[in-house]
């Protein structure tokens, strides 16, 4: 079967999201885009022989769209999810999966009253072949238990529009998402303490930033967020526990020798980074609604988790304080006990 896909939201990542589904994925066709732009919609949908709508609930009620994906702007997705949610459609939303605790937690009871799980949130890490290497020996017991996370997110340069509190809610929510993942955890407090700021930032920026976690098994993250480092974009993982230690692998690259020195190369963008999870990611969700199966990626819980964490940790940054991150507690379709 091939799987029609609706794509609502037609920027930089979703047409990035059109050629992967186009060119890379199998057994899936883009069948109707939507854009608050018209022209970019009509010009995205000619490329791949879609057809442009007018807009969200138009084409999430398509006869030809068996799948919709929401790569619109942040404040936009939790209507068209709910939308999605509310047809029985198989959603694929780019994080957030909306930008506060209340729309996430109507998308979760939503969900839950539709019976089973249709949401999955565009959180790729998941999906990366390192850190799916590193959960493989987390679960497997080697290390013993987790005990100390260290993690660094760094940017060569983010553009004057990047504010403080983005640095929680748009680069550190991957970590937030992948650590708890990794450690089948949850995060139950944040801080975030400022060294130093560079002095290659705007002024109204605090960058770099500590960010200190707690989990509810005691485990201890620290995570510095530096988008100004200039040097290139790195991710930096290391889980210590009882009996070992397992750390994120840099991405395979050419040794190079020459002038004197044997060198690597350190990837400049997220984009090239985390090209094959983003890739992996798309094959397995595709798959999964080709078989008519829930999805297995990360859930609209998730993204609940996600916004929740991360909006306590800008109002750790704003106060100065430890701040709680007060889940509900989880409900059975996602794997707790409520
Ligand atoms: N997983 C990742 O690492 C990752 C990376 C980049 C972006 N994102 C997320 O993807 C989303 C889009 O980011 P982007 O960089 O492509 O932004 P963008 O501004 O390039 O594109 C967003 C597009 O959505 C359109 N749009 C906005 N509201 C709409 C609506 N209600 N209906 C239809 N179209 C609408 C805009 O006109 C624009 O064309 C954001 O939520 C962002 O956080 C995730």
């Amino acid at each position: 079967m091939t799987v029609r896909v609706g794509v609502i939201g037609v920027g930089w990542i979703g047409q990035e999201h059109i050629r992967r589904l186009t060119e890379v994925v199998t057994g899936a066709e883009v069948t109707a885009v939507t854009d608050i732009d018209a022209a970019r919609a009509e010009e995205a949908a000619s490329r791949v022989g879609a057809r442009a709508v007018a807009n969200g609930a138009e084409l999430i009620a398509a006869d030809d769209v068996d799948a919709v994906l929401v790569t619109s702007w942040g404040p936009t997705h939790a209507e068209h999810v709910l939308n999605a949610v509310a047809a029985g459609k198989p959603v694929f939303c780019e994080k957030p999966l909306a930008t506060t605790a209340e729309d996430c937690l109507r998308i979760v009871e939503a969900e839950m009253a539709h019976g089973r799980r249709l949401v999955q949130v565009g959180f790729m890490r998941r999906y990366d072949a390192g850190y799916r290497k590193m959960k493989q020996v987390i679960d497997s017991g080697r290390i013993g238990e987790p005990l100390i996370v260290h993690c660094a997110h760094r940017n060569p340069t983010v553009p004057e529009s990047y504010t403080s509190s983005m640095a929680a809610l748009d680069t550190a929510v991957h970590e937030v998402d992948v650590l708890r993942w990794l450690l089948d955890d949850e995060i139950v407090s944040t801080q975030v303490v400022t060294p130093r700021a560079t002095s290659k930032r705007f002024a109204h920026l605090k960058d770099p930033q500590i960010m200190l976690f707690e989990t509810a098994k005691g485990v201890r993250i620290d995570l510095e967020v530096f988008v100004n480092c200039q040097y290139g974009y790195d991710i930096q993982c290391e889980a210590v526990g009882e009996e070992g230690l397992v750390r994120l692998p840099d991405p395979a690259s050419v040794g190079l020798r020459s002038a004197g020195r044997h060198s690597t190369e350190v990837p400049t963008d997220w984009v090239g980074r985390f090209a094959d999870a983003f890739d992996t990611e798309f094959r397995e969700w595709i798959a999964g609604v080709a078989a008519g199966s829930e999805p297995t990626g990360p859930s609209a819980w998730d993204g609940y988790a996600a916004t929740v964490i991360t909006s306590a940790t800008v109002e750790a940054l704003e106060s100065g304080r430890v701040v709680a991150t007060d889940l509900k507690p989880r409900p059975a379709l996602y794997g707790g006990a409520a």
